[in-house]
């Protein structure tokens, strides 16, 4: 597909997309209303609703592509699929804590090449294109230029129903809490990526996450400049663990990923 037809999609994509963060702002959950897909792992009518209206509006926009959406909307096609969270933070925005988003990415084969991340809080459309570079809303964004890790300043997701690889997690976190300017826990994968090609933080790593968790920021990061990888040879999108960065203090956070992760 020609770079002009992506963009094309891209800004009808991100237009969808912001009217459903908007609609998203207004709702509020009851404790009734939430249900529990399994502990610790939460969902409400807003994410389903999302989903709907997304799947809905990206048939219209690119009508050949499948999707991969957490809540099971549509259905995979062969080449092109769009890869949807509707809500990414989903226990922050039941708790009323401000920090969730929308992520959506259009994959060719299984490689991201359009990602769209919306923060309807801040009203900030972090948004890329492969080979175009990434935007937060309109204006060019880049990765930061830190080359050392102790003073960088990572952000991470903790385990919360998958903790078969808890003892690993916890040592890993303690070797870097001590050997870099501090670690955040902001609770949406999504925006910890955003977050990462703005260049807020040097590095985002967790292990248990989903395709439709990263996809989006895989492209908006690299487009940024930054680089993302597994722990160790896997793939960022379609298996469980991932590290993104600058690019510049991979080698050495990944060196500590995989002393503690072993295979
Ligand atoms: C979750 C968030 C969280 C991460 C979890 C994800 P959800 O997504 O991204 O930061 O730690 O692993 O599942 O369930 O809110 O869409
Ligand atoms: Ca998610
Ligand atoms: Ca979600």
């Amino acid at each position: 597909m020609q770079l002009s037809e992506l963009l094309s999609i891209e800004s009808q994509a991100i237009q969808l997309i912001q009217q459903t963060g908007m609609w998203m702002l207004e709702q509020r959950v009851k404790p009734k209303e939430i249900e529990i897909k399994t502990p610790n792992n939460l969902v409400s009518f807003v994410d389903k609703e999302s989903e709907k209206r997304l799947v809905a509006g990206l048939s219209n926009i690119f009508p050949t592509a499948g999707f991969i959406a957490e809540e099971g909307t549509g259905e995979k096609a062969d080449e092109w699929n769009w890869v949807i969270d509707p809500l990414d933070g989903t226990t922050n925005f039941l708790h009323g804590v401000p920090i969730w988003c929308i992520s959506v990415a259009l994959c060719h084969n299984n490689k991201a090449v359009l990602g769209i991340i919306y923060d309807p809080n801040q009203d900030q459309c972090f948004h890329a294109v492969k080979g175009n570079g990434t935007y937060l809303n309109g204006a060019p964004i880049q990765i930061s230029q830190q080359a050392s890790l102790r003073d960088s300043l990572l952000v991470t997701g903790f385990p919360y129903d998958d903790f078969g690889r808890e003892e690993q997690y916890i040592s890993l976190f303690r070797a870097l809490m001590k050997n870099t300017r501090g670690i955040r826990r902001l609770g949406s994968a999504a925006l910890d990526l955003a977050w990462v090609a703005m260049g807020r933080f040097e590095a985002f790593y967790e292990y248990g996450l989903n395709p439709w968790d990263v996809a989006a920021g895989v492209v908006i990061i690299e487009e940024a400049g930054g680089t993302v990888t597994g722990f160790h040879d896997g793939d960022p999108i379609f298996e469980e663990d991932i590290m993104a960065s600058n690019g510049h203090i991979h080698q050495e956070l990944q060196k500590i990923i995989q002393e503690h992760f072993t295979q």
